[in-house]
């Protein structure tokens, strides 16, 4: 299979931690109910291709998301995440409030996932909650999860643009980032949900969040690619000191309460890019190429990553 010429820029990172979330971000807004075996052999064979952080599910409500209506199947086929098959693996869970936190932690589930929206509008969409009830329902998640031993991921969903509300206010995002840090998260991802940013909105965003003392370290993006700006806008943040980049493998996403978001920057274009600038990644393309053609086939559609259909 083709490889990229690799030609570095100074200013990069030499490594890249790439954080899965085809399982879930992808496969919740798929209008068909993947098999859970299948969704199974897609988490395998997304560590397989040497990926270290693969989101499995979310343990929201099953009618809200039918398609992840099989969170708890779906752990138990592939058994105990600290000792398993995935263990040395990071594999989040989404978890949206208390009764998503007891479900969790009825499972060996190292790692949640908490989610709250920069804007009101998507809060009452996305959790049928204002911002700050969905704040206090992540708060009730963290500390419970913390206190069982479990660390958090929070996601802030809207940072760049909303569909109801339009531009979004860096400093509302900001305060909703500082409040999941205090809460206990341990690492923050800035959700372009609808996919409408561009490069100087998220310079601005980084610099106003390095003004309120937030390190880099702690910040993950998380860009889905409606606008064809998902890897502009990641190569900006690496420039920026950004060393976690959320994607999903073979492009697939979306998110059914925000409409018009499209899916996740592709996980093969970005390890394209990432190689191709001689930063580390771990993964292996081919396998990954490999994986997504698989499941394209299945699902019936040709993938939308750009090099899935090259390399494929
Ligand atoms: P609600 O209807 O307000 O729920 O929904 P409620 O608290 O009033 O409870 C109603 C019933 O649901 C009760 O049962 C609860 O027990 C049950 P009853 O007493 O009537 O028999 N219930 C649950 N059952 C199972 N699991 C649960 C759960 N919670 C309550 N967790 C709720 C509130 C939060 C549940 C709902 O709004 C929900 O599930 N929302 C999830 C939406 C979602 O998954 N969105 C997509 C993920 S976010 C995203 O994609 C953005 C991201 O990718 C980043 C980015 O791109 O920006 C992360
Ligand atoms: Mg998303």
């Amino acid at each position: 299979m083709r490889e990229p010429q690799v030609t570095p820029i100074p200013g990069l990172p030499e490594r890249v931690s790439i954080y899965e979330v085809g399982a879930r971000d992808g496969l919740q807004n798929e209008s068909e109910v993947v098999p859970v075996e299948v969704k199974a052999e897609l988490v395998r064979r997304l560590v397989a291709s040497g990926l270290r952080a693969v989101e499995l599910t979310s343990f929201v409500h099953p009618r809200w998301v039918p398609q992840l209506a099989d969170a708890e199947q779906l752990l138990d086929l592939l058994g105990p995440l600290s000792t398993g098959e995935l263990a040395g693996v990071r594999a989040p869970v989404l978890v949206p409030n208390a009764r998503g936190l007891e479900r969790a932690l009825a499972r060996d589930v190292p790692e949640l996932a908490v989610f709250v929206s920069a804007t009101e509008s998507f809060a009452r969409k996305n959790l049928n909650a204002s911002r700050d009830e969905a704040l206090a329902m992540s708060g009730q998640v963290v500390e419970g999860a913390l206190a069982a031993g479990r660390s958090v991921r929070g996601y802030v969903s809207m940072c760049f643009g909303d569909p109801w509300e339009g531009d979004v206010d860096a400093a509302a995002v900001v305060d909703v980032v500082l409040a999941l840090r205090e809460q206990g998260c341990h690492e923050i991802s800035l959700g372009d949900t609808i996919g409408v940013a561009t490069p100087g909105q998220v310079v601005r965003l980084l610099d106003g969040l390095a003004a309120a003392g937030v390190p880099r370290e702690a910040l993950a993006v998380h860009f889905h690619d409606t606008y064809g700006q998902a890897l502009s806008n990641t190569l900006i943040a690496l420039q920026q000191g950004i060393t976690t980049v959320d994607s999903s493998a073979g492009g697939l996403g979306g998110c059914p309460f925000a409409m018009s978001a499209t899916g996740n920057l592709a996980t093969e274009d970005l390890v394209w890019q990432l190689h191709g600038l001689g930063i580390e990644t771990g993964v292996d393309l081919p396998k990954l190429v490999a994986t997504s053609v698989w499941l394209a086939g299945l699902m019936g559609r040709p993938s939308p990553s750009n090099a899935v259909r090259a390399l494929g």
